[in-house]
């Protein structure tokens, strides 16, 4: 069976590197937990190092976004050489978070080529802001999938890919008001109807398939059993270990 995989994504916490440090042994307590998965997590820049040093008895770094910028001189950027560098593996691209200061379709589709082209893996994160009686959520999830995926086109691009489904409307919740999880397979199945008529069902099923909005200790486990899903991406849970430990049990 292929390997889950989950993501941390820390957004800005914790507010100060000794907190990663405290993290990071809590969740070394289950490391064995988390070397069975695909386990990533993706600090703030700042701690990028601190987490890089002691990551390796858990999984493995990655970041949050990537600059479009590859070279010159530009100052406060941080280049994907530099991430690649620094040992990140993978980039969380499209979070609605950055889609809602102007990250477009476009922009993100660019940074999924720039991934490509540094040798990291683009986790693309898609997902409607709000749902309505009349379906339209289908179209527009529909629409940027197409939209944030254009250009990939080469096989081992296909391969490489990594998609969230993260409902806006879900983010940042608790889990009783999240996502149900009767209705995640039906979401998915969509998904993959899209990826299926843009690169074809044998490719559309290597895709791994992701959830995030709200994952917690009380609902990964029914998430899961749905099994529709490869893992998750999780906010909030994710910067206390004894949360995250529950959750990669889940898995
Ligand atoms: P959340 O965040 O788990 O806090 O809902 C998920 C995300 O934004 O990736």
């Amino acid at each position: 069976m292929a390997k889950r995989i989950l993501v941390a994504n820390w957004k800005n916490h914790p507010s100060s590197p000794r907190e990663v440090r405290d993290i990071l042994s809590g969740l070394s307590r289950k490391a064995k937990i988390y070397k069975k998965h695909s386990f990533f997590i993706a600090p703030p820049l700042p701690y990028l190092e601190t987490v890089s040093s002691r990551v390796k008895s858990l999984g493995y770094l990655a970041s949050q976004d990537i600059s479009l910028i590859e070279a010159g001189t530009h100052t406060g950027q941080v280049t994907p050489d530099i991430l690649k560098g620094i040992g990140v593996k993978l980039s969380i691209i499209g979070h609605s978070e950055l889609r809602a200061l102007g990250e477009t379709d476009k922009i993100v589709s660019d940074k999924v080529r720039m991934a490509f082209r540094s040798g990291i893996i683009p986790l693309v994160c898609v997902g409607e802001r709000v749902r309505d009686t009349e379906g339209e959520h289908f179209s527009f999830l529909r629409e940027q999938i197409k939209s944030s995926l254009e250009g990939v086109r080469r096989k081992e691009d296909i391969t490489r890919l990594v998609i969230a489904y993260e409902p806006v409307w879900a983010i940042g919740k608790k889990a009783k008001e999240a996502l149900d999880p009767s209705d995640l397979p039906q979401m998915t199945i969509f998904i993959k109807k899209v990826l299926t008529d843009m690169f074809g069902r044998e490719m559309a099923e290597k895709i791994p398939l992701l959830y995030g909005g709200s994952v917690e200790e009380s609902n990964a486990a029914a998430l899961m059993e749905t099994r529709s899903i490869r893992g998750f991406l999780v906010g909030h849970a994710s910067i206390d270990p004894k949360r995250l430990n529950l959750i990669a049990e889940a898995l």
